[in-house]
């Protein structure tokens, strides 16, 4: 594994960080207050941000994943709710038609979405559906020349802001999680019915809805593979999602401590900074461990996904790690911060709402742990 990047990578490092203080810093107040990011987005676009590892061919930057994964790193250190709407529009959103699409499927929706014209949603999780997504109700029945879909879905990121949906339903009840197929649905299909915003903890400015499919019919062209191969192409296009995830997660986690040693530096106590005392200043030694070795993850999985080596296992190690490091980082830097951390004055308290959701979406720590379980005795 090459832990240097590449002068084009450090490229995209150093534009998303300058993009990050000049463009998103100064939205956070509004993203805090509910706003949803559009101008950010927009911007992202024309930056050839919506579409990092889109062969050009299909309008998308042609860069490689470790560039894509840099960008989710760097912008969820600024902003983790930026960070989430780009890996779900990227890594659940696009990719599953640019794996599994046929050339019309890929030539209709890909440019579009890699050139943040459209905004890409995964309806995978239903409300008795969440860990055991294989246990899916949504069906999808065949019907002149169409899919007509009848299910409802929850804890969709992007939903109601995202022109195309990847929705998961069963076309074959009876043979369970080979049963399940994958369909592309745009916004506005008849049917296709957006419902209740969840009032969340933290991402505040990310959207998350419920959407109900009410005899919503879905052309067959827009069947993304071959029916029963859903389930799949849902599970494949985790593996990479969830190293954005933990991308996601190393950014709010070294933001958190990048704050509490600069604190730390500058707040004194009985006569000197508080990171020369000790108590404070092994905290910032164990976050800063923590950190590092969250990096060496989620670059190794990187690299392994870049390079076309199976990375199930490490995309989970690498999602169960990072998250629960943000978790713990955040919680320091808070206690760092004192009585001020806990306050909306200083950054620390939202990177701490923010990382929570990063141990329970695109798989809880419990289904990492099943995969990495499950690979290690397989
Ligand atoms: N890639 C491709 N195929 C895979 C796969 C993978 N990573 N993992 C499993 N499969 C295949 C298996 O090979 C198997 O097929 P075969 O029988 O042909 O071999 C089939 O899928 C079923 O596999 P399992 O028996 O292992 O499935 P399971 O139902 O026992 O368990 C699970 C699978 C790991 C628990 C899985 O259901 C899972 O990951 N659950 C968590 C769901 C999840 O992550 N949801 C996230 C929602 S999206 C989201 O959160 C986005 C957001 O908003 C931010």
């Amino acid at each position: 594994m090459n832990l240097h990047f590449t002068e084009e990578q450090k490229m995209m490092r150093k534009m998303v960080r300058d993009f990050a203080v000049s463009e998103i810093e100064p939205f956070i107040e509004k993203m805090e207050a509910g706003e949803f990011p559009r101008e950010i987005l927009a911007k992202m676009g024309e930056l050839g941000l919506m579409g990092i590892p889109v062969p050009e061919q299909y309008g998308g930057a042609g860069m490689d994943f470790t560039s894509y994964i840099i960008a989710i790193h760097e912008l969820s250190k600024m902003s983790a709710t930026v960070g989430v709407i780009l890996s779900v529009h990227t890594s659940v959103g696009t990719n599953p038609i640019l794996y599994f699409g046929n050339e019309n499927q890929k030539q209709r929706y890909v440019p579009k979405l890699a050139s943040g014209e459209y905004l890409g949603a995964f309806c995978l999780t239903e409300p008795g559906a969440g860990s055991d997504a294989a246990g899916l109700k949504t069906k999808a029945v065949r019907k002149d020349g169409d899919y007509v879909l009848n299910g409802s879905k929850v804890f969709i990121t992007n939903g109601g802001e995202a022109d195309m949906y990847i929705v998961f339903a069963s076309t074959d009840p009876a043979a369970g999680s080979k049963g399940i197929s994958a369909f592309i649905v745009e916004k506005g299909t008849e049917g296709f019915i957006i419902g209740k915003d969840e009032h969340k903890m933290g991402l505040n400015g990310s959207r998350t809805v419920q959407i109900s499919l009410e005899d919503c019919r879905v052309p067959a062209d827009n069947l993304l593979g071959e029916e029963g191969h859903g389930f799949k192409i849902a599970l494949g296009n985790l593996d990479a999602g969830r190293i954005g995830i933990a991308a996601q997660s190393l950014g709010i986690a070294e933001a958190a401590l990048e704050k509490s040693v600069e604190y730390a530096a500058a707040r004194s106590q009985f006569g000197k900074p508080i990171a020369a005392q000790q108590g404070i200043g092994f905290k910032l030694a164990d976050m800063a461990t923590a950190v590092e070795a969250s990096r060496l993850l989620v670059y190794q999985a990187a690299f392994m996904r870049q390079n076309n080596i199976a990375c199930g296992k490490e995309a989970s190690m690498a999602k169960l790690f990072a998250s629960r490091t943000a978790m713990e980082v955040s919680t320091e830097a808070i206690q760092v911060f004192g009585g001020y951390g806990y306050t909306k004055d200083y950054p620390v308290e939202r990177y701490f709402r923010d990382a929570k959701i990063c141990e329970i979406y695109e798989g809880t720590s419990e289904i990492q742990r099943l995969v990495i379980s499950k690979n290690l005795t397989s």
